[in-house]
Formats: structure tokens, C-alpha cells, sequence
């Protein structure tokens, strides 16, 4: 079966929704519980197929992943698994990150080599360089690389900078196999994102020994082991701006409750010089538009920047705003390929390099469009809201990767979209 979403135009969005547990997060929460024998149990966890997916490269490990309603509670027992293979791995390049974990762990790990992907060509080199730097012996061969440090890690001082900056999962990555080395380590240049931060205190909370996490700078005191946690997953802050930026293109009026208003700084400020209105009040923000938006200049870059899974979002508002916006994207100098549908609905979106010219075209028009990953699938669909007539948003495995029901939320919220599943061309 195929699924395809049909949005119809609806008048502004209003009431209030609440945001799930962030992807980004548990995904490298989940890997940490590699680290220990003993059971976890995380909270707060979204059901998208990212998680399925990790829970599935678990079970292969041998570990017992169980997920039930938000909860998911991990029993890795003395697993002897040391191999995440092809299969898994390639469909989701964030499975890397249990390559650290495996080799703390285990003093052994193999894992498929993610390769490129629409986004870009996502290279592991600096997960790499960290590992190789607290001691493991690293082999690629085969689309596999092997790490291996039979004697345990050792601390070290690593700089984790490349050539478009931090890595997220590459501090990740270091921060877990740091957690058991002997020694202390220090990682410079690292990813200061939430979810580096939120991984980081979920290891405190299972007996590791770090700080400096959400600075460039975190320092890791090596600890012979670690133990099972009970730990809740903080609010996806790019469900969260989704949601803020859908409310601004349908002009509508929206609480978005259970949200960490300091992770979305620059999203609220950019989104306020775009003259949508943002109001914060403790987990909640209030999000409302008047008749028309204002073209807004954004550049992506490393938290606390403005984030590049909020890109293709950002860019749809900008095709219905007055004026012209220029959008660089600093992070994924390629990820454009939402570009071309979004000019079949009518935007006018030139692209030169990593950056993309808006011009403000007032109305878009529904027209069958195809995602290509998971945030544009999310900009199609806000583009659908304000698109005359229907449009019709195939490839929704891409949506479904990373967003929880982001059609029940917006039809919550008074949207009029259904999800029809047909059987595909094989199937017939
Ligand atoms: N990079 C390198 N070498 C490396 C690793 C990264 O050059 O070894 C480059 C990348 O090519 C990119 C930049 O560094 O240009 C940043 O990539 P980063 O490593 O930070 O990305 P990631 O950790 O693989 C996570 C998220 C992405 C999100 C990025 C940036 C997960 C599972 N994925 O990826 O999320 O875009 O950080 O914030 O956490 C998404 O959710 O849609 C998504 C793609």
C-alpha cells in the first residue's frame, strides 16, 4: 500500500496542540542504553518509524526493546551482539550513532557506512577521527566500517570541527564511547544542540561523569560502567516550529503547549520579523498571524542558529510572504530538493548554490506533489494549507520517519487533510 495526504485550503488554524517527545533525542538516547546491562526505561518517545527502526538495530544487537504507548523500556541484558548491518543502517544514516556505545561496550563494533542521501552527502569522518583518537583501531572495508580497541578507550582531547562545523551525532558518538574510557576526555568544537545536551544528562543520569554539555566544550570523566536509567525525552523543538510556522501561513491563532520556548529562540525571532506574533508563557508558546506575513532573511546554522530541519518549512512560509527572502543554508549546503515542488505550486524559488531566492507570491496552487525527505514532506504539507484547491503529498514515508501524527495534529487544529492508502502499482 501507498499513502498520500489530500489537503484542502482551510480558513486560519486555531485551539491548542501538544508536541511529542524529539526524535533528534531518543534516537541517541536509545543507542546509550547500549552502555549498560541493565534495563532502561524512556519516556516521552515518539512513535515514528525512526524509533521502529533503532528498536529493530537493537533486537539485532540482542537487547529486548519493548515500546508501549510512549514508554519504551530497553533490557540489553549481556547482549553479545557487535553488527549493524546494511539493511538497517541504510535506511536511517542516524543509526550510526551506536557505533560509540558498541565499542565502549563491547570493545568491538561493525557498522554499515551510511552513505549519502538526498540531503547531502553526510560523511562520518569526524565520528571517526573522535574514535580513533580515544584509542580504537578503525578498518573500512566491505561498506563496513570495523572499530575495535581490545585494551578499552583512553581518554583524549579531541577537536571535533569540520568543514561545515559541529556534528551532532558525531559529539554524541564520542561523548558515549568517552563515558567508559580510562581517563578524561575533552571535546572541542563540539555540537551544542539540545539533544546533545539532553543525551548528555540521561548518561549523568545512568552514573557518567560529564559537563560543559550545551557548550563547545564538554568534559568527560571516564567511569567503569554505567547503569540502567529512567529518563523522559525532552519536546521536539522541530515538531514544535513546524507547528508555529503552520499556524503563521494559514494567518491562524495556536497555543502549542508542552515546548522548551529557550530551544526555539531564533525560530521565534525570525518568525516575529516575518510580523507573525509569538508569545511565550512557560511550557507554551502562542503563535498567531495577521492577514499578511513579511518576507524575513534566514541563514541555518548550528544551534543556537536557526535550524536546518526547519528549513524547507521556513521556505514554504516565505513563498506566501511579501517581499523577497533569501534563505542560505549553511549546514546542508544541498538541501534544496523541495525547491522544485514547491515552484510546482506555484512559488517563485530560484536557487543559486546553498542559497534560495523567494519571492512572495501571495497564493500557491494545490498541485500532486512528491516529498523527498522528511522535512520537505512537512513543507509540502504546510504549503497544501494555504494552496488554492487541492493538493495531493505522496512519499510519506519520509513523514512518517520523523513526525508523530502531524496530520491529526493539524486537523486538530481545525486543517483539512486525509491520509488515503491506495495499493500501489504492484499490488494491482
Ligand atoms: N559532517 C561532516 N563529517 C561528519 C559528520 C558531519 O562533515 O563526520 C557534516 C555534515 O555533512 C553536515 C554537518 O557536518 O554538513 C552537520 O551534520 P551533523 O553531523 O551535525 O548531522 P547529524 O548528526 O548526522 C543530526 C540530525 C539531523 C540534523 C543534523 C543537523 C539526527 C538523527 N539527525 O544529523 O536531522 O539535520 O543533526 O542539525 O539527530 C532530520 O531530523 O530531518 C535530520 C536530518
Amino acid at each position: 500500500m501507498i499513502s498520500k495526504l489530500f489537503i484542502n485550503r482551510t480558513g486560519p488554524l486555531h485551539g491548542r496542540v501538544t508536541v511529542h517527545g524529539a526524535k533528534n533525542a531518543v534516537l541517541p538516547i536509545m543507542a546509550a542504553c547500549l552502555l549498560t546491562e541493565e534495563r532502561s526505561i524512556v519516556e516521552n518517545v515518539p512513535r515514528v518509524s525512526d524509533v521502529l527502526l533503532m528498536a529493530d538495530i537493537l533486537r539485532g544487537l540482542g537487547v529486548a526493546v519493548d515500546l508501549s504507548g510512549d514508554v519504551l523500556t530497553i533490557t540489553p541484558g549481556q547482549y553479545a551482539g557487535t553488527v549493524a548491518p546494511y539493511e538497517l543502517v541504510s535506511r536511517m544514516r542516524g543509526s550510526i550513532c551506536v557505533l560509540g556505545p558498541l565499542l565502549a561496550k563491547q570493545r568491538t563494533a561493525q557498522v554499515s557506512i551510511p552513505g549519502g542521501c538526498v540531503i547531502g552527502a553526510r560523511p562520518i569522518d569526524l565520528h571517526l577521527k573522535g574514535l580513533q583518537r580515544l584509542g580504537a583501531t578503525i578498518a573500512t572495508e566491505h561498506g563496513y566500517v570495523t572499530a575495535t580497541a581490545p585494551q578499552g578507550l583512553r581518554g583524549a582531547q579531541i577537536h571535533l570541527a569540520g568543514m561545515f562545523g559541529s556534528s551532532v551525532l558525531g559529539t554524541g558518538n564520542v561523548m558515549m564511547a568517552a563515558t567508559l574510557a580510562h581517563g578524561t576526555t575533552m571535546i572541542e568544537h563540539a555540537a551544542c544542540e539540545p539533544e546533545v545536551s539532553d543525551l548528555a544528562n540521561c548518561l549523568i543520569a545512568m552514573g557518567a561523569r560529564i559537563d560543559g554539555h550545551g557548550s563547545p566544550l564538554i568534559r568527560i570523566e571516564g567511569v567503569p560502567q554505567l547503569h540502567g536509567v529512567r529518563y523522559r525525552i525532552i519536546p521536539d523543538r522541530i515538531e514544535a516550529g513546524t507547528l508555529m510556522i503552520a499556524t503563521a501561513m494559514s494567518h491562524g491563532d495556536v497555543w502549542i503547549d508542552g515546548v522548551r520556548i529557550e530551544h526555539l529562540a531564533a525560530v521565534t525571532d525570525k518568525l516575529r520579523e516575518a510580523n507573525v506574533r509569538v508569545e511565550e508563557l512557560d511550557s507554551s508558546v502562542q503563535v498567531s498571524a495577521g492577514s499578511f506575513t513579511q518576507a524575513a532573511d534566514v541563514v541555518t546554522l548550528p544551534f543556537p542558529g536557526f535550524p536546518t530541519d526547519l528549513q524547507a518549512q521556513m521556505m514554504a512560509l516565505m513563498t506566501i510572504s511579501r517581499g523577497v527572502s533569501v534563505l542560505t543554508e549553511k549546514v546542508y549546503p544541498d538541501r534544496f530538493m523541495h525547491v522544485a515542488e514547491l515552484n510546482r505550486m506555484g512559488a517563485a524559488i530560484t536557487r543559486e548554490g546553498s542559497t534560495a531566492i523567494i519571492k512572495g507570491v501571495g497564493r500557491l496552487s494545490g498541485a500532486p506533489v512528491a516529498a523527498t525527505d522528511l522535512r520537505a514532506s512537512a513543507a509540502l504539507i504546510l504549503a497544501g494549507l494555504a494552496a488554492d484547491n487541492q493538493t495531493e503529498v505522496s512519499g510519506l514515508d519520509h513523514l512518517d520517519r520523523g513526525y508523530e501524527n502531524l496530520e491529526g495534529q493539524l486537523t486538530q487544529l481545525g486543517a483539512d487533510i486525509r491520509r488515503v492508502r491506495e495499493p500501489d502499482e504492484t499490488e494491482k
